[in-house]
């Protein structure tokens, strides 16, 4: 049996598709079953991992589960699937613990990384870069007017298709490789400005990146995040502005298919960008 948590996000979704289709027996942790969309064959079952008491029957006969890192909080899931008799985890990180200046957000993947690895369990750690399913954010203002305004338009990123790292995490799952970290990027590195453009050519509409000053966006990105996420997001734009980020191989090289461009990724979201 393999556990999923975080399986109602954008990667976990992924990732339970396909384990299914691989004929695995999967069960999804959820804070939420009651609104919870997943394959008919898939057992959902309820649990929050900043609640250990929730997880030893969610954790009943796993041998292998996929981590969703919720800061700060991993130790109770850790514990529990120890006790269960759980032998591998596979650990959705960030590319982030690989940056020279790890920043907050690079600190958090980081110590999810340190317990996974202390916790006495073989592991394999996913460590992708931006996904693209972070431009959904941008949907509203397409759908509005085309007019898509953020900081850093030149910052040119190398997103990744969270269907791409679901395929990873799957991988690592079905033939795992104790101790090997994975680090992923998607195709190109693209700037905000040409992703925006991507979208609208996609979508047979007119759309551009308007460029807003930093101190405007980060009190945008505070209704959403901690102060120093914010700012780790902000420095990223900014050094990406300076240099494009680089593009690895990774994705083909473990999935024996080439990692899914970014039109790709928005032709399979057309529907959320209104179209
Ligand atoms: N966005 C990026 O650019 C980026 C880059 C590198 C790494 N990452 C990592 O990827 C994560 C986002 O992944 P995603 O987009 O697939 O997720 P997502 O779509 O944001 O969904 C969050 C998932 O986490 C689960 N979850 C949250 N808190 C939980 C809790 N206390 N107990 C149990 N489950 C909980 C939710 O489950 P329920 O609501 O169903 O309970 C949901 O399935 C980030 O948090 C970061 O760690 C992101």
């Amino acid at each position: 049996m393999i556990l999923v948590t975080g399986a109602t996000g954008n990667v976990g979704h992924n990732l339970v598709r396909e384990l299914i289709n691989a004929g695995e027996k999967v069960r999804a942790l959820t804070r939420d079953p009651a609104t919870t969309a997943l394959p008919d064959s898939v057992e959902i079952v309820p649990g929050d991992l900043t609640r250990p008491e929730t997880l030893p029957a969610a954790l009943k006969d796993v041998d292998r589960a996929f981590l969703f890192p919720v800061f700060g909080a991993l130790d109770g899931f850790l514990t529990a699937a120890k006790e269960a008799g759980t032998r591998h985890i596979v650990l959705l990180s960030s590319a982030a613990v690989t940056f020279p200046q790890l920043g907050w957000i690079g600190e958090q993947h980081l110590a999810c990384e340190q317990a996974v690895a202390d916790s006495g369990m073989s592991w394999t750690f996913v460590r992708p870069s931006v996904f693209m399913a972070n431009d959904l954010g941008w949907a509203h203002q397409v759908k509005h007017g085309g007019i898509v305004r953020g900081a850093y338009g030149g910052a040119a990123m190398a997103p990744v298709d969270e269907r791409d790292i679901a395929a990873v995490a799957a991988h690592a799952l079905l033939s795992p490789r104790p101790g090997k970290a994975y680090e992923l990027t998607g195709p190109q590195a693209l700037s905000q400005i040409e992703r925006v453009r991507i979208i609208g050519e996609t979508l047979g509409l007119s759309a551009r990146f308007e460029e807003m000053p930093r101190n405007d966006v980060r009190r945008q990105l505070l209704d959403h995040m901690p102060p120093p996420a914010a700012d780790f997001l902000l420095d990223q734009l900014a050094a990406a502005q300076a240099e494009p980020d680089s593009v690895l191989p990774t994705i083909e090289q473990v999935t024996g298919h080439p990692a899914r461009t970014y039109a790709e990724w928005v032709a399979h979201h057309v529907a959320d960008f209104g179209g």
